[in-house]
């Protein structure tokens, strides 16, 4: 209820948003302060978030939501001089771009506090995979990242419970009250989490397609103005790739598959459509900051993974998060057989290729599914995973294949159903070649004020 004479009470907020009204900054502050407070009932904020779900959000509401949660909490204050970056995505299929790009982005001086999450549903998560290496620790209290940020130049860890309260609880109370899909909402809980970073500049990472959240691009550019919109007004230099998510990324799904993907990449033979996103984003961003264009942007990028001072940022960063100087020295080498320090998997199985022709499409969403039921994801959070499972697969878009010919590897420890193995061999299309088209993962970029980008 109300704290005092001027101050409108939660009834009346609602009612006012309910009705389509405007709330203003000081409304907003005053139901903010509630849910962190906890001075405000759980189904007044059901009941707000519903009201908010249904009504929308002006510009200026969501601005000022963005920034009541981002002051919520501990938010990270570094030295002027720094260029504080991160990159955000809205989730995909062998999604593994964070863990190159963060040692690169240090290797080109700038400083990453990333912050990630896990994986739920068929997307997979940045925190899942590198705990697939032993030792690594994403929980890191404000004061490691500090330190980490200082000595190394980037980290990798999970949200601290002093950072974006707020969010918590208004998430949760989403993900109750089926108000988990609505812009405002979404763009306040990244922006506000991301703000709270302290960064210099943000590239977001906004997929579409078959496997994304967003299945059109339409639906996916919406999203990614309200961030851009949302990120500079909070004094972020913001900027947003729209990229499509049909065939998984790389060559591997899964979590430590995902992690022997990365190495290869930051040892400079990663797969062409992996290295494109790593390098696109990572040169977005030293162009946000100022001082590359976006071409010689992209260029320094694949000049720190092809020269190795990303995987020795890479492994400086892991020594830092708690994997042992053996360990992080024998990954990083020349060395290839990852399995030496990751857990393998019981069995490994592949399937062939059904038919003469070309490979037209890897559906990444069905190969998610069967990988999730087979261990690698959870449906809830906080459920275990088994980094173990995965898949690798062992043709390209475009390649000529012969009927017979092994397609994909999968790394299980639970047998494979007959329905999976069919639910596998669908999502692989082959055809005539003529019938395929090499697309580039980026479709289009989202920026603030449309400055000259080369
Ligand atoms: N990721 C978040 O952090 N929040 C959302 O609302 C959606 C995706």
């Amino acid at each position: 209820m109300s704290s005092n004479d001027n101050t409108i009470s939660f009834p009346e907020l609602i009612k006012l948003k309910r009705d389509g009204g405007q709330l203003s900054s000081e409304d907003i502050h005053t139901f903010v302060q509630g849910v962190i407070s906890e001075g405000i009932q759980d189904s007044q904020i059901g009941a707000m978030l519903m009201a908010i779900w249904q009504k929308n959000m002006t510009d200026e509401e969501t601005l000022a939501l963005t920034r009541e949660m981002m002051n919520s909490g501990h938010t990270f204050e570094w030295p002027k001089e720094w260029l504080v970056v991160d990159k955000h995505s809205t989730g995909g299929v062998g999604d593994k771009v964070s863990l190159p790009l963060a040692p690169a982005l240090a290797a080109c001086g700038c400083k990453v506090p990333m912050i990630s999450g896990r994986g739920l549903a068929h997307t997979g998560g940045t925190l899942d995979k590198l705990e697939s290496i032993p030792g690594f620790n994403v929980k890191q209290s404000v004061q490691q990242v500090k330190q980490i940020i200082k000595d190394v130049g980037c980290c990798i860890v999970g949200q601290t419970e002093s950072l974006v309260p707020a969010d918590r609880v208004l998430y949760a109370t989403r993900d109750a009250t089926s108000t988990v899909d609505c812009l405002p909402l979404i763009t306040s809980s990244i922006i506000s989490k991301k703000g709270a970073e302290g960064l210099s500049a943000l590239v977001l990472d906004v997929k579409f397609g078959r496997a994304a959240l967003y299945k059109d691009l339409d639906s996916a550019r919406e999203l990614a103005q309200s961030l851009v919109t949302a990120g500079n007004r909070l004094g972020v230099k913001t900027g947003a790739a729209l990229t499509r998510m049909d065939a998984p990324i790389g060559q591997s799904v899964g979590n430590a598959v995902e992690v022997c993907e990365a190495l290869e990449c930051l040892k400079g033979r990663g797969p062409d459509d992996l290295t494109e996103l790593v390098t696109i984003l990572g040169g977005h961003l030293l162009w946000l900051c100022g001082n590359f264009t976006l071409e010689s942007g992209k260029k320094e990028i694949a000049l720190k993974l092809k020269n190795g001072e990303a995987l020795k940022k890479f492994q400086a960063m892991l020594e830092a998060q708690g994997v042992s100087e053996d360990v992080a020295r024998s990954l990083c080498s020349d060395e290839t057989d990852y399995f030496k320090h990751m857990r393998r998997a019981a069995h490994q199985t592949e399937l062939k290729v059904p038919d003469d022709g070309a490979v037209l499409d890897i559906d990444g969403l069905a190969l998610a599914e069967v990988l999730h039921k087979l261990g690698a994801g959870r449906n809830k959070s906080g459920e275990e995973i088994d980094h173990s499972v995965g898949a690798e697969i062992l043709v390209k878009m475009g390649q000529r294949v012969q009927k017979g010919e092994s397609w994909i590897r999968i790394h299980h420890n639970i047998d494979l159903s007959t329905d999976q193995r069919s639910d596998l061999q669908k999502a692989l299309v082959i055809g005539s070649l003529d019938k395929y088209k090499a697309v580039s993962r980026v479709a289009e970029f989202i920026h603030p004020n449309n400055p000259k980008m080369s």
